[in-house]
């Protein structure tokens, strides 16, 4: 059966650094906002009670349409998730604008800064009137930091031997460390089907192989083999196209996944990197 693996080391967390910032979530809030935490990544690793913990730590900020909430370039502050509305993110390059992400409901933002002990790397506005739950820099760095330091090591050297990676700095394998989301599955299994047209994600293997088969005149054909550092699903990311091959577990397989909004938004195009290692099929 497939199976999310669970990361390292349970987090203390300071609860008397919680209670202190306990502000304004009605109780309604915070079951919403707990279910939210639940699919976030970056929070993939807390227990149950150390969600509990984090949800009490949280506040609501109210926000007009229009409204600044982040500017570009400035000191980080406070972590984000929607709770209702919509916020626009511009980057700024080279005296350049661009409208890189719409936030909507359950969407986070404003994790940046404070990972990467960085200035903020993105301006983000209301567009709509929004309702926020806000997380202090405090806490929030509290909670991910030793986290993602043992993420770090545990996939620091798996990534420098992924080809496909080669090209990153030890800082940017790093980022996709904390992001990496780690999945097992069983022989036999599809990890990815042909002609799924919701492709946002590429794999790599971390351990066992993977096959990729095409259905052909009624018949389904080997087409490729993958190994421990190989990747696959790129295809469809750089295409924009539904995935071109089935790829199936060939006994038990553990790959390692990123989505594209996540690349994107820590490493700058996805479609870039991927483009320097074009393959031919
Ligand atoms: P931070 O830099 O702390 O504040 C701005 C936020 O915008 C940033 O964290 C991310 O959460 C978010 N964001 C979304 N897309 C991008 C992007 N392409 N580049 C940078 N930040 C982004």
């Amino acid at each position: 059966a497939r199976r999310k693996a669970v990361s390292a080391a349970p987090i203390q967390i300071n609860l008397a650094l919680c209670s202190e910032l306990s502000l304004n979530l009605t109780d309604e809030d915070k079951v919403k906002l707990k279910s939210l935490l639940k699919k976030i990544i970056l929070f993939s690793h807390l227990t149950d009670s150390e969600l509990d913990s984090m949800v009490s730590a949280f506040f609501e900020v109210e926000k007009k349409a229009g409204d600044v909430i982040i500017s570009q370039e400035e000191e980080g502050d406070n972590f984000y998730i929607v709770d209702s509305g919509e916020c626009d993110i511009y980057v700024t390059k080279k005296s350049e604008t661009r409208l890189v992400e719409c936030a909507r409901a359950g969407d986070y933002f404003g994790e940046l800064a404070l990972m990467y002990n960085c200035p903020r790397l993105a301006t983000v506005r209301a567009r709509t009137n929004v309702k926020l739950f806000a997380l202090g820099q405090e806490i929030f760095k509290h909670l991910l930091c030793s986290a993602a330091q043992d993420r770090r090591k545990q996939y620091e050297s798996f990534l420098q031997n992924v080809p496909i990676l080669k090209s990153l700095t030890a800082e940017e394998r790093g980022k996709i460390a904390d992001v990496l989301v780690q999945t097992t599955y069983a022989d036999g299994e599809y990890i990815i089907k042909e002609f799924d047209s919701c492709a946002d994600t590429f794999f790599i293997v971390y351990e066992g192989e993977a096959i990729a088969t095409k259905s052909a005149e009624g018949a389904v054909k080997e087409v490729m083999k993958y190994m421990k550092g190989d990747y696959f699903g790129e295809l469809a990311l750089l295409k924009h196209a539904p995935r071109a091959a089935n790829v199936v577990a060939k006994g038990r397989c553990t790959v390692v996944s990123i989505d594209r909004a996540s690349f994107n938004r820590l490493l700058g195009s996805c479609d870039e990197i991927l483009r320097r290692h074009w393959r031919t099929y």
